[in-house]
């Protein structure tokens, strides 16, 4: 028989997940636990969570919901564990063993550092430009093979991937060099297209989300005002619906009959926007309602959480503790006193 893949991933615990976080990780995540190729690790990451958010109350708040979201999609327990980043301390203490490994120059040039530089230069801590270093002890502390998330992660990945070569390479080879899913993507937010002719991604920070605790005429209010093709003024305009991020989010929920019946649609002027909405928000709220179901009566039952939680926690760390000694030794820090 082979070997079951270790499959690893995280969320931050910054507020309510959205439709981004579904379909480019959390659906993934519970499609990859059920099947049997694989063993998976899914974390909340509470301490990456603190490079942004300096509230208490809201990292407390936000983190069961986390779990939640991950039960509430289905993720199967029988060969998966859920666990929080800060209950395995030992991942920063593999951070800094990778950071003496990690150029600087690296951390520099990454989009997702520079981008946060760009937007909040009042709060650019060391914990942010750190960021990726610990994500990569996050993956490579229990030796994951695969790791799925959405294509902004992209960078991170590829940082990892390049400390596991460089731990292989100067002290044998120990790392797997992980891999992430071919069709990652990156889910629009419901925003105008960009300079670019781009949309900008669905983001907790944003204010572009619909969020899968949204209830469905929530989510239809935010569709409903969503911004279209700025040159289809009046319903008898043809419209370009490759400039409305009501076109690009259908291709993630749609059928091919419906894609083509809403470009056809919206080229010809024989569809109004708000027709293609409607169909958008029913695919949607269609696409969430056994998600939102199940979220909500899993939220009468706190015991779960944190059952699940203490079970993560000890699978997490014997896995965490192997690679520690291992590294530790390698690179030369024995224990001393112990
Ligand atoms: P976070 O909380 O920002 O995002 C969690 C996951 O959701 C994905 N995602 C999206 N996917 C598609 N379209 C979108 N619009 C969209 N927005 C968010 C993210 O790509 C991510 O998969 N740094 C990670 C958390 C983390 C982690 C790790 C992940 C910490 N350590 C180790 C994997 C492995 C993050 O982006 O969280």
């Amino acid at each position: 028989m082979t070997q079951m893949k270790t499959v690893l991933s995280g969320i931050r615990a910054t507020g309510t997940s959205h439709l981004g976080n579904y379909i480019g990780a959390i659906a993934r995540f519970a499609r990859m636990s059920q099947d049997p190729r694989y063993r998976c690790l899914f974390f909340v990451a509470d301490f990456h969570t603190l490079t942004t958010l300096k509230e208490a109350e809201q990292i407390k708040k936000h983190l069961p919901n986390m779990v939640l979201d991950y039960l509430a999609a289905g993720v199967d327990l029988s060969h998966s564990a859920i666990y929080v980043q800060s209950d395995v301390p030992q991942v920063t203490e593999l951070a800094w063993l990778l950071s003496c490994l990690t150029p600087v120059t690296h951390l520099e040039g990454l989009p997702t550092y520079k981008d946060k530089r760009e937007k909040h230069p009042e709060d650019i801590n060391a914990g942010l430009f750190n960021y990726p270093v610990l994500m990569a002890a996050d993956i490579l502390g229990p030796r994951a093979d695969l790791v799925p998330v959405g294509s902004d992660q992209k960078p991170h990945i590829e940082l990892t991937q390049s400390l596991a070569r460089r731990f292989n390479n100067l002290y044998g080879h120990y790392f797997p060099v992980p891999g992430v899913l071919p069709d990652m993507v990156l889910v629009p937010g419901l925003s105008p297209m960009d300079e670019r002719g781009g949309f900008a991604k669905m983001g907790k920070s944003d204010g572009n989300t619909i969020n899968l605790g949204d209830t469905p005429e929530q989510t239809w209010d935010k569709i409903r005002v969503a911004p279209t093709d700025p040159q289809r003024v009046h319903r008898t305009d043809p419209g370009n619906p490759d400039h409305c991020c009501i076109f690009a989010l259908h291709q993630y929920v749609s059928t091919p009959e419906q894609l083509a019946w809403s470009r056809e649609g919206c080229m010809s002027a024989g569809i109004g926007c708000m027709d293609c909405k409607r169909v958008l928000a029913d695919n949607i709220n269609h696409m969430l309602a056994e998600f939102r179901e199940r979220r909500m009566q899993l939220a009468q039952k706190p015991d779960v959480i944190r059952d699940v939680l203490v079970e993560g926690k000890r699978q997490a760390e014997v896995l965490f503790n192997e690679t520690i000694e291992h590294v530790r030794e390698r690179m030369g820090i024995r224990r001393w006193g112990s």
